[in-house]
């Protein structure tokens, strides 16, 4: 059993387990601890100091997520000392950032700006000490934006590519105020072994790392009445929209979810599921086809097992880390492009549209599935076979926009 020691939280006497984290122990008894770089599914990097706190006994302030408690520990949160250093690291942070809120996509959702705002950042004494807009933004991918200069150097982004999706795609290169998240030689993130899962920009406290969005171009489409817009839903979408949109989770609105893309004027609302069935018939069939060239033929060609997956980000992780079981892998079209295809063929013709008049737009769980929709392989149609890819995010947005009281 573990071992509680007893420590006192602002003046509180708690018992918590031995080891635990100041931060932790703070959060057991409803005391909040601003962070920054510290998130729950990472490893702790300790390099913010967002969330310093006095140890009675100790000189400095301790981070409280990298400080484990000791017995009979003092802490306090909340002193004079502790807020002024809090505010001017807060400060000193904004001061190396692009605080251009209002045009950022992450405004509202961004944690340096809450920060900020909860702090009331008002003093500008650090503000523009070093030159944020030397920075680029790389924009090449069709999945992320990297705006370095709204970066905060928190790492949560590499440690993230490291720790969860095991790719590193992401590290940090130079030191002090040169200091920055790059990749394998400074290529844009495009030209990388990024899987484009987006995993990083879930991660990212502030708008340094973004989907690419599409919402205005989907918008002009469905004004254009020359165009006759489709819409495909992957199934997670009907219940991440919900969470998106306050509702709880694993929360299913499929029905709010056609009527709001009905009443933002797309001209029919599909649903992945249909091809996701035309998918596993497809694969299926080829399963059997290599079986049989296996077993029957004897053909010492084929190869086996057979691997599939419906996620591009899967697929390209495959294609950058594992290129030798390349041939394993299905060769079939994903739901969401097998969808796009028909949307331009079989629905064009007994639509009777001309299918370049179609524009095909998806809702999906993951910016991969953008990744996908602008491989240069996916127009078997003749055209591109899905137009634009949105995030559940960006319907979500779409959906505000319009007014809609969801
Ligand atoms: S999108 Fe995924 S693979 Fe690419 S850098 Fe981000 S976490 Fe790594
Ligand atoms: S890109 Fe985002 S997550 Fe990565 S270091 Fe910068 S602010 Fe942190
Ligand atoms: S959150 Fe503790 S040092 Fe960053």
């Amino acid at each position: 059993m573990t071992k509680k020691i007893k420590i006192s939280i602002n003046g509180m006497t708690v018992e918590v387990k031995e080891g635990i984290t100041i931060l932790d122990a703070a959060r057991s008894v409803g005391v909040i601890i601003p962070t920054l770089c510290y998130h729950k599914d990472l490893c702790i990097a300790g390099n913010c100091r967002v969330c310093v706190v006095e140890v009675a006994g100790q000189k400095r302030l301790a981070a409280a997520c990298a400080t484990p408690c000791e017995e009979e520990m003092e802490i306090f949160t909340n002193s004079l000392n502790v807020l002024h250093s809090r505010k001017e690291i807060i400060e000193l942070l904004l001061s190396e950032h692009n605080a251009d809120c209002t045009s950022c996509f992450k405004n509202g959702n961004c944690e340096l700006q809450k920060l900020a705002s909860d702090y009331k950042i008002l003093k500008q004494d650090f503000i523009r000490l070093v030159p944020f807009k030397k920075y680029s933004i790389d924009k090449y991918s069709p999945s992320i934006i990297k705006d370095d200069s709204k970066c905060i150097r928190c790492q949560r982004c590499v440690r993230t590519c490291s720790e969860l999706q095991g790719i590193n795609a992401l590290t940090v290169a130079y030191k002090g105020d040169q200091m920055k998240i790059t990749t394998f030689f400074e290529k844009p993130i495009n030209d990388v072994v990024c899987s484009t899962c987006g995993q990083c920009i879930n991660h990212c406290p502030t708008g340094a790392l973004v989907e690419r969005n599409y919402i205005e171009k989907v918008w002009d489409a469905i004004s254009d009445s020359t165009k006759h817009v489709i819409v495909q839903t992957a199934p997670a979408v009907r219940v991440g929209l919900g969470e998106e949109l306050g509702f709880g989770h694993g929360e299913r609105v499929t029905g709010k979810m056609v009527t709001a893309l009905k009443r933002l004027g797309f001209d029919a609302v599909m649903d992945t599921d249909f091809t996701a069935d035309l998918t596993i018939m497809e694969e299926g069939t080829e399963l059997l086809t290599r079986l049989k060239r296996a077993l029957v033929d004897h053909d010492p060609e084929v190869k086996l097992p057979m691997a599939t997956s419906c996620s591009p980000g899967w697929i390209k992780y495959m294609e950058h880390i594992f290129p030798e079981f390349l041939e394993h892998l299905s060769t079939c079209k994903s739901p969401q492009q097998m969808f796009g295809a028909l949307a331009k063929t079989y629905y064009a013709k007994a639509r009777n549209l001309a299918p370049e008049t179609i524009v095909s737009v998806s809702i999906m769980p993951c910016t991969a599935k953008k990744f996908e929709a602008s491989r240069p392989e996916m127009h078997s149609s003749g055209y591109r076979d899905v137009d634009f890819v949105l995030t559940t995010r960006e319907l979500a947005i779409m959906i505000k926009q319009a007014g809609i009281d969801f």
